[in-house]
């Protein structure tokens, strides 16, 4: 045994191991660490058998205190489907006279919809719902296929001159290009439709014989008054509103060529949730505007 002595330089003690002269400092690992180490070991150990762990051939060792994370998630969509549900449910099956005089869901629909707006529906007509040239204003303007809310959940349902089967269909006829009215009969139409906006006065003379022609040849679609029509889709000619222009050319130009605008059809794009849900949200945007 050889002997343990006490290190003159460092003042500890060594191990008693020499070779050729050197010899080795007994410095062991201080205790604390040890400690540290072994709990940490324990624990590991302990955590193992109480949370999901090992894996396995056909699975995992799941555990003694049985926590799933899996679980967990599964049952919080499911809690939020249900949250949802309430609503979703309410906006199928309710009618909207219902709904939209309630609190909770026109919060949700002013919530949700700006965002299911802006996704499907803001390309042609705009962010703002206000329309873009060939798009027409639908936050303002009025409905030319009806403004209450069942007619126009279902615009966005089947579409306009769309691919649906059940499309609504409106047609703007090409009164110059097929010939129905000679080139001065459009150009009294379209002074007369301007003068109407208060930019052009008309003699009286002019006056009346552009009212015959618009009761000959408009008035079945725009109506008597040319206020549109929701049977026909033919909007109003006497406000403010115009979907392709309300300067004389882009007017002359709807009488001579025609016009006949595409919405798509939604169905089975969107559910019957998120279409009734942007009838409330468009409706909503109008206020109170029919
Ligand atoms: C590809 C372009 C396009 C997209 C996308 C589109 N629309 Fe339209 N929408 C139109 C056009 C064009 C018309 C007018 C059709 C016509 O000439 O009668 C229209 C008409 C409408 C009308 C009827 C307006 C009236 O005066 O009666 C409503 C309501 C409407 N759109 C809502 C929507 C909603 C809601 C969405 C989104 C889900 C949407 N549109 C997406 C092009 C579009
Ligand atoms: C067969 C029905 C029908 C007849 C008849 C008809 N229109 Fe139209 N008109 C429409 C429809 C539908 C539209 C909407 C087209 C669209 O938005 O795509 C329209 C649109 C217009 C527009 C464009 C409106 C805008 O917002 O830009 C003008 C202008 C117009 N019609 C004038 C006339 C005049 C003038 C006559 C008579 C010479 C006439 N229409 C006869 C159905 C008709």
């Amino acid at each position: 045994m050889a002997l343990k002595e006490r290190d003159e330089f460092s003042g500890q003690m060594t191990t008693g191991h020499e070779w050729n002269g050197i010899k080795e400092l007994n410095t062991p690992v201080p205790r604390l660490l040890w400690a540290f180490l072994t709990i940490m070991g324990l624990f590991a150990i302990g955590w193992t058998v109480l949370m999901p762990s090992w894996p396995g051939v056909s699975g995992y060792f799941r555990g003694l205190l049985g926590v799933d994370q899996h679980q967990a998630v599964r049952q919080s969509l499911a809690e939020a489907d249900i949250a949802r549900a309430g609503w979703s449910e309410r906006l199928v099956n309710e009618d909207f006279a219902t709904l939209a005089e309630d609190d909770a869901i026109m919060t949700v629909v002013r919530h949700t919809g700006p965002a299911l707006f802006g996704d499907n529906c803001a390309g042609c007509h705009g962010y703002d719902a206000g329309g873009n040239p060939g798009y027409p204003n639908i936050a303002e303007a009025p409905m030319m296929w009806g403004g209450d809310l069942d007619t126009v959940a279902e615009t966005i349902r089947v579409g306009i001159n769309s691919t649906h089967p059940e499309t609504r269909y409106g047609q703007m006829l090409a009164f110059g290009r097929d010939q129905m009215l000679g080139s001065a009969e459009i150009s009294a139409l379209a002074d007369y439709l301007v003068s109407l906006q208060g930019e052009k006065v008309l003699s009286a003379e002019e006056t009346e014989s552009a009212k015959t022609l618009f009761a000959d040849n408009c008035a079945g679609c725009h109506g008597e008054d040319g206020m549109g029509m929701v049977e026909t889709g033919a909007p109003n000619l006497t406000d403010a509103f115009w979907t392709y222009g309300d300067d004389r050319s882009a007017i002359r130009h709807s009488i001579y060529d025609g016009r006949q605008g595409t919405m798509p059809s939604w169905e089975g794009r969107l559910s019957q949730t998120q279409i009734r849900l942007l009838a409330l949200y468009v409706m909503d945007l109008r206020g109170s505007t029919p």
